[in-house]
């Protein structure tokens, strides 16, 4: 059966060969040794948002390891002319090897993903951003060396990087914190099923609204946008409101560990969720975070590939 990789969950079993095989394949391209196992495999990329981490990484990623790979927006294919997603899939999966899809809908994702005969990445939909947590969680062992009884604050809104960045950390055993304004709470679902797999792995996961209280003795701060792209639009303004009190500024890093990193998924939008002085301050990882991105999804695509 075909592997396709649309949630976090779905890299629960080789989490750690593929953190490790990242590891390798960065240090490969450190030193300049030209390896390419794909040579002659596609990668199609389908985006229906913008991006520059995730085109760039996924394309140089690809070439690095002897692909080609598409650009393909809805504006260009037939699908923005009332092609089913389901046939395109089908179509896709005739002449490329692997589809890497960044969507609106998580919905649409399973269409495609149950439709395709070739493995599909999420690239980032409404619930999950999966590939982005793989990239995180090799940028905390690079930075920390382990993950089991770390402290992890996410604070901001509870969207889909969160809902990813919840299971990755139960899946490592870390201590997850997300404090999120009431009301902006992430999916109750992928929460739950974080905080079972924290029983496994000893490690935990809450909700503190109180972000002053959450950063406490914190080793790694998260945030992302508290606007995600598609959610632009009169709510916009209210929602930037609730947020205020969430920025993460010098008052709030304050409170974690010294010795603390800060991270972003990027973009950021500076002096609303982050300040200048946190996301270019010492603590700072956000550019090996998203350098990570290119090798993280360098061992997904082989990993998939290679079975
Ligand atoms: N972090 C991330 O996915 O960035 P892009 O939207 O630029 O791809
Ligand atoms: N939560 C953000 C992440 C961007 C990489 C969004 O969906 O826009």
């Amino acid at each position: 059966m075909v592997r396709h990789v649309l949630s976090v969950l779905d890299v629960k079993d080789d989490l750690h060969s593929l953190l490790g095989l990242a590891g390798e394949l960065k240090e490969k391209q450190r030193q300049g040794v030209v390896f390419e196992p794909l040579k002659n495999k596609s990668l199609g990329m389908i985006f229906e948002k913008p991006s520059t981490r995730t085109r760039v990484s996924f394309e140089v990623g690809a070439t690095q390891l002897g692909m080609h790979a598409l650009y393909l927006s809805p504006r260009d294919l037939q699908i923005g002319r009332g092609e089913t997603i389901a046939d395109t899939a089908r179509v896709l999966s005739r002449y490329v090897d692997v589809i890497m899809y960044r969507a609106f809908s998580h919905e649409v994702m399973r269409e495609l993903a149950d439709n395709a005969t070739v493995p599909v990445i999420n690239a980032l939909d409404d619930l999950e951003h999966p590939c982005q947590i793989l990239a995180d969680l090799l940028t905390i062992r690079e930075h920390k060396g382990r993950f089991q009884g770390l402290k992890m604050v996410y604070v901001g809104d509870g969207n889909n990087v969160c809902n990813s960045l919840m299971l990755g950390a139960a899946m490592t055993g870390m201590h997850m914190v997300v404090s999120c304004p009431p009301g902006y709470e992430p999916d109750e679902n992928l929460y739950n099923k974080a905080v079972e797999i924290s029983r496994e792995t000893g490690g935990a996961v809450e909700i503190e609204h109180d972000p002053m209280v959450a950063v406490k003795e914190a080793d790694v701060i998260y945030t992302d946008v508290w606007i995600s792209m598609g959610q632009e639009g009169p709510e916009a303004a209210r929602k930037e409101e609730a947020f205020r009190p969430y920025q993460v500024n010098t008052a709030l890093t304050s409170k974690a560990k010294p010795d603390h990193i800060f991270m972003h998924c990027l973009p950021a939008h500076r002096g609303y969720e982050v300040t200048d002085e946190v996301v270019d301050g010492p603590n700072s990882v956000v550019f090996d975070e998203a350098e990570n991105r290119l090798h993280a999804q360098k061992a997904l695509m082989l990993t998939l590939l290679s079975r």
